[in-house]
């Protein structure tokens, strides 16, 4: 099979190594080069029990996604020499006054209801496990599944290992249009096949996959709506931890969230921006974040800024992932729109899109994310 896809963030770069490793002949196109749009400035916290509310698909999706993580892992390593840096050693989420707190409480009595592993900490023990936790936390939330990856490297290491199993990566270029094509030889229909628009060229594939994050609604499919995928625009800061020992895991507060990484940094996550294809920095967004994560950890107020990043998540209205087939092109498969959880889903899209697209074999959990669900509800 020949597919085509569109983007080279981590949902394409992933989706390229599953299915060539499978012995697809995938070719990707990426706007930029690989992994320069949102996933660039993702933090990478791998925590679906924080992100997804009670009652949200997102729950089970997360956390199917999440107990692939250590496989997939393992067999990329095996595959591909780049190294990149992956921890489960959980989160811990803080309540800085009493409101949090109640809210922290309310959010274990969810988590104990689920039957997902916890532990509710305060005062010393908080304090013995987490050092660096501001010393007037109300509470802590451990959860120790949770995790988190290095994804710059990430990328890197599924677009090496999608290169050695023959896929191609063509960049910058920008794929404007996408045409299912239906042809018939003879009288006899042959099975349909897609043509893509590539700058002046158009190349024909057995399938395409557009995964191309916020940059998907720029992609027409001919009778198609354009994909209700929007900018939401993320800072992340990036400090060089002062001399006394990083947090040992990720910390969540109310107002930000932050994660060590082996080479002393503390990335210190991100504004929630509705400011369309705007991706600056700015100095309200970079105090934002300084604020909160001094009230968090206050040792962060001697941290050096050694720079700021910027990435527009790809958000949908109920920011769930726009995963599937098109309704009425069975050639075009979509895997994007996944707003703040492309990394967590990662391994679950590459999977569920190859089944599909080499096996024929639809994943049930592909009904919570189709991608026409928008335009039923219109
Ligand atoms: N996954 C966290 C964020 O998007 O900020």
């Amino acid at each position: 099979m020949k597919v085509a896809i569109i983007g080279a963030g981590i949902v394409g770069a992933a989706i390229a190594d599953a299915m060539a490793a499978r012995g697809a002949r995938v070719h990707l196109y990426d706007m930029r080069r690989p992994g320069a749009g949102a996933s660039q400035a993702s933090a990478g916290v791998l925590a679906p029990y924080v992100e997804a509310r009670p009652g949200s698909p997102l729950l089970a999706l997360g956390a199917r996604s999440l107990a692939m993580w250590d496989a997939w892992v393992a067999a990329l390593r095996a595959r591909a020499r780049i190294p990149f840096h992956y921890d489960r050693s959980g989160t811990l989420e803080v309540a800085l006054g009493d409101e949090e707190a109640a809210h922290l409480r309310r959010s274990a009595d969810w988590l104990a209801a689920e039957g997902i592993a916890h532990e509710w900490l305060e005062g010393a023990a908080l304090r013995d496990r987490e050092p660096q936790v501001s010393a007037s936390a109300a509470g802590g939330l451990l959860i120790p599944s949770h995790g988190c990856v290095q994804v710059p490297a990430l990328v890197a290491a599924l677009m090496a290992s999608a290169r050695q199993h023959g896929a191609t990566c063509e960049t910058p270029v920008e794929v404007v249009h996408v045409e299912q094509k239906t042809r018939s030889v003879g009288g006899t229909d042959v099975p349909p096949h897609v043509h893509l628009r590539v700058g002046d060229r158009v190349e024909e594939f057995d399938h395409v996959v557009i995964a191309a994050g916020s940059w998907s609604r720029r992609v027409r499919v001919a009778g198609v709506p354009v994909f209700p995928v929007r900018p939401i625009r993320g800072q992340l800061l990036h400090l060089s931890w002062p001399g006394e020992s990083l947090p040992r895991r990720p910390v969540w507060g109310a107002r930000c969230y932050t994660v060590p990484w082996p080479d002393g940094s503390l990335l210190v996550g991100a504004t929630v921006e509705d400011v369309g294809f705007d991706e600056h920095t700015t100095v309200a967004g970079v105090r934002e974040l300084m604020d909160a994560a001094v009230d968090l950890l206050p040792g962060a107020a001697r941290a050096s800024l050694d720079g700021v990043r910027v990435g527009l998540r790809p958000a949908t209205p109920d920011q769930l992932p726009l995963l599937g087939p098109l309704a009425g092109h069975p050639r075009i498969t979509l895997a994007t729109g996944h707003y703040r959880n492309g990394i967590l889903l990662a391994p679950y899209t590459a999977d569920v899109v190859t089944r599909l697209l080499l096996a024929g074999d639809p994943d049930p959990m592909l009904a919570l994310t189709r991608p026409d669900r928008f335009q039923e509800a219109r």
